[in-house]
């Protein structure tokens, strides 16, 4: 029997447990835990994304901010934004929507913001601190998929410790975080990217396989050994009618979708034919998705206990 790992059922068990957190620290400190997003010259995916982002902030009692910003925004112009939200006393923890219009260097504008309010956790000194095993933030969507995972096997009496998991996808955003949340747990990870020889042969070594690489149902039966786990962090777009027919064959209700929308979301991972020999699976829509802004609002909360405990 599969196991569908319901990530948005899991996503509100997180956000519940926030908002309590959120009001025994209101009530001990006398104010409330604030996010803020920066957008800039959004485009439509990301501006959709930060709009769950700043709901679920409300939705949780903290205070949220978006800050929406012009494509033509001037490279000193994001760099005063972020300085002022590193100063801004009623926010905690602040985000920078990626990816930004070219004409912006992401690394430095990521470089200039607080570790402390990085609630992205992608600052090199939290990318550090996670090797090291030291407080600090970790990316929201591993984070999330280490949550469900642990959450998982628990329900088995297992544990990651000793398992072999594998990464498709070498990002900065997922994969290599991923790999250091899953050392961390004791796991054995390899992490597997375009250059890997016979990729199939790799994933099949793999108790978890956690697909992050952006191309639509790449993860076939033919990568996945019966019963492991299969973690699908794709969201890519598909407009393509065969594509789509070939992922999801006989679908009426995904060739309605297509014809109304212009596309269909799919994951990395072919789930019609994988949920078939996995012996646990997460679906697009509604897997890792809602979990990666629950894990952003647990950082932020966390970043505002700290920053209280600094004094
Ligand atoms: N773009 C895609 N995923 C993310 C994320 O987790 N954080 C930010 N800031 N931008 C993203």
């Amino acid at each position: 029997m599969t196991t569908l790992l319901d990530g948005k059922a899991f996503a509100a068990r997180i956000r519940a447990e926030v908002a309590e957190e959120v009001k025994t620290f209101r009530a001990q400190y006398g104010r409330v835990p604030g996010l803020a997003a920066v957008l800039v010259g959004g485009d439509p995916a990301s501006r959709l994304y930060v709009a769950g982002k700043v709901k679920a902030c409300d939705e949780v009692g903290m205070v949220s901010k978006k800050v929406d910003r012009p494509a033509d925004l001037t490279r000193e112009g994001l760099f005063q934004l972020v300085d002022d939200l590193n100063h801004d006393p009623e926010i905690d923890g602040f985000i920078v929507q990626l990816p930004l219009p070219a004409h912006l260097p992401e690394r430095d504008i990521l470089e200039r913001i607080d570790p402390d309010k990085d609630a992205d956790g992608f600052h090199p000194s939290n990318v550090g601190r996670l090797w090291l095993d030291r407080p600090g933030f970790a990316p929201a969507t591993p984070f999330g998929v280490i949550r469900l995972l642990k959450d998982h096997l628990h329900s088995l009496g297992d544990s990651l410790a000793g398992k072999s998991a594998v990464i498709v996808g070498r990002s900065s955003i997922v994969g290599k975080p991923m790999a250091a949340l899953l050392v961390r747990e004791s796991a054995t990870v390899t992490i597997a990217h375009s250059k890997t020889k016979d990729l199939p042969e790799v994933c099949r070594r793999a108790d978890i396989l956690v697909a992050a690489v952006g191309r639509p149902g790449l993860i076939g039966p033919e990568h996945v050994r019966p019963g492991a786990i299969v973690i699908d962090v794709g969201i890519n777009r598909v407009a393509d009618r065969a594509t789509v027919e070939r992922l999801f064959p006989n679908d009426e209700k995904k060739l309605a979708a297509l014809a109304k929308n212009g596309s269909v979301v799919v994951g990395d991972v072919d789930f019609n034919r994988v949920a078939e020999i996995a012996g646990a699976i997460t679906p697009v829509p509604g897997g890792v998705g809602p979990l990666t802004i629950a894990m952003l609002l647990a950082n932020t909360l966390e970043a505002a206990k700290r920053r209280e405990a600094r004094g």
